[in-house]
Formats: structure tokens, C-alpha cells, sequence
């Protein structure tokens, strides 16, 4: 899809297929989110997957762990999931990089009417959030359902410093293990599990069987996410609930990895 002139910190504008905007990194160039579809993918891989909008109708709040904040496309597929209902949601949202975030600002502001009205209305709700949480100093922002907690740093520190918080549905979204595994390895995966109260759910679009394994290593169930766009298979993980199960080699596959990730602990 199309590239455009880079933004804030030398973040490059990419346009899905579904017409909504991603952002691909200075350096190593990879795009935030499937080119097939960015708005899509969110949608779909995170707050469908995570049953948000199904869960928000029997609960007074849901907890969610937004692993890369990005461009805040995970948050309005989370803020679109509740709204109508009574559900209020509390995020907790880890970033590296404060200029990916301002990078999203002046992209919404030079492409707003280019957007389809529901994605411009629920990402320019996500992103006036993040803009509050960034001119806060404790990174926190309300909004008539929501209150947001954006800790920027390495998540590998920020989510050990928040021990208290619990999740029941984390979106684990960082860059492909290939070029940048910080966020994959089996020691913060465990991380993210430990913060993972009865009946919540993970999604991630990685389909990698390290993957996989860290997470059951890490004492979770794992199990196929479905196809988003051109993406055959995700990932999902809970600590208690049945999950669609991978074939049997696979499974039997991740198993032996899993076993070899916990003799490694
Ligand atoms: C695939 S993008 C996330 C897209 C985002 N979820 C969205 O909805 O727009 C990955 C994000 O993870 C961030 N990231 C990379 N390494 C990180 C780290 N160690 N800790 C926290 N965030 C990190 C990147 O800066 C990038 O914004």
C-alpha cells in the first residue's frame, strides 16, 4: 500500500487496504500492523478476539494490557467494543517511544477526512487520551468510560514496576520476533501471564511456535487465533478457558519447546 512522507521521529505513513492508516518504524522499517488492513486487524485480533464487546455486557469493567501503544488503533478498537453498554474499561498501555504516539497525532490531523467517520471518531477519542496521559506526569487520563494508565519505556520495566494491576484481556502487540524479540522472550512472557486474572484472554498476531511455547512455558493454555486479512493464524492464551487447539503435530511441537523453556527457567 502507499508510503508517505515520514512524520515525528522519521515514523513513515503507510495506508491499508481497508483505508486506515499504520505507521512503519525509522529504523528497522517493519509497519505497526498488517498492511492488509490496519483498523482491521485491531478490530478483529485484538478486541474481537479478546470477546471485549461480548464481555462488556456483563461486566461493570474490564482491565486490558495494551502491550505497544503504537498509533493507539488496539485502544479505539477497545473504546468502540464498550461503548453502548455500561462497562467501563481500565487500560493500561506500555510504549517504548513517545514519538510514535505524536507521530499518530499529526497523522490523524493531516488525514482526518480521509477516514471513514466510525475510525476517525473512535481513533481521534484513542489518541486525545494518549495526548492527555502524555501531558500528565503520572501518564493518566479519563474519558467517559475509560481510564487510561500510559507507561512509556521499555515495557520489560514499566510492566514489572505495576505488580498490583491484574488484566482480563491483554493485546500483545510488539514488532515481529525477527526484529525485535525483547517483548517475545520467555521471561516476559511469563510477566504478562502472571498478571492474568481467571477468565481473561491474550491475543497476539504471532503465529510462532517460540511463541507459543514461551506462553505455555509460562504456565498458560494456548491455543489458534483465527485468520485477520492475509494472516492465516494468530495466537490466543488464557489461563483457564478452551481454546480452538493446533493441530496435532503442532501441538506436540509446541509441547517439546515449551518443556525445553522450562528447563531453561
Ligand atoms: C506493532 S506496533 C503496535 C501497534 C499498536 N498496538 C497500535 O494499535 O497502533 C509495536 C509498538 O511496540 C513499541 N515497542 C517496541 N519495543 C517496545 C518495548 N521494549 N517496550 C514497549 N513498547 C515497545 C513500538 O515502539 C511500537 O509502537
Amino acid at each position: 500500500m502507499s508510503e508517505q512522507p515520514p512524520l515525528e521521529g522519521l515514523w513513515t505513513p503507510v495506508r491499508t487496504a481497508d483505508g486506515s492508516f499504520t505507521l512503519a518504524h525509522p529504523v528497522h522499517g517493519e509497519a505497526c500492523h498488517s498492511r492488509a488492513g490496519a483498523w482491521e486487524e485491531s478490530r478483529l485480533r485484538y478486541a474481537r478476539a479478546c470477546r471485549l464487546a461480548e464481555r462488556a455486557r456483563g461486566e461493570r469493567v474490564l482491565r486490558v494490557l495494551d502491550i505497544g501503544t503504537g498509533l493507539g488503533l488496539n485502544l479505539a478498537a477497545a473504546l468502540e467494543s464498550v461503548r453502548g453498554t455500561s462497562c467501563r474499561l481500565e487500560v493500561l498501555t506500555l510504549e517504548l517511544e513517545r514519538g510514535v504516539i505524536e507521530a499518530a497525532l499529526q497523522l490523524l490531523e493531516r488525514e482526518r477526512a480521509a477516514l471513514e467517520a466510525e475510525l476517525a471518531r473512535e481513533w481521534s477519542e484513542a489518541l486525545a487520551l494518549l495526548a492527555a496521559a502524555l501531558r500528565d506526569p503520572a501518564g493518566r487520563a479519563q474519558g467517559a468510560s475509560v481510564a487510561l494508565r500510559l507507561m512509556l519505556g521499555d515495557a520489560r520495566k514499566t510492566l514489572p514496576s505495576a505488580p498490583e494491576e491484574t488484566f482480563d484481556a491483554v493485546f500483545l502487540d510488539a514488532f515481529s520476533p525477527g526484529v525485535e524479540p525483547e517483548l517475545w522472550s520467555a521471561a516476559f512472557l511469563r510477566e504478562v501471564a502472571r498478571g492474568m486474572a481467571p477468565g481473561s484472554l491474550l491475543s497476539t498476531y504471532s503465529a510462532s511456535t517460540a511463541v507459543r511455547a514461551g506462553l505455555r512455558a509460562a504456565g498458560l493454555r494456548v491455543g489458534q487465533g483465527g485468520r485477520v486479512g492475509t494472516k492465516a493464524s494468530g495466537t490466543l492464551a488464557s489461563p483457564d478457558l478452551a481454546l480452538e487447539p493446533f493441530p496435532p503435530r503442532l501441538e506436540r511441537r509446541i509441547d517439546r519447546r515449551a518443556e525445553e523453556l522450562r528447563g531453561e527457567f
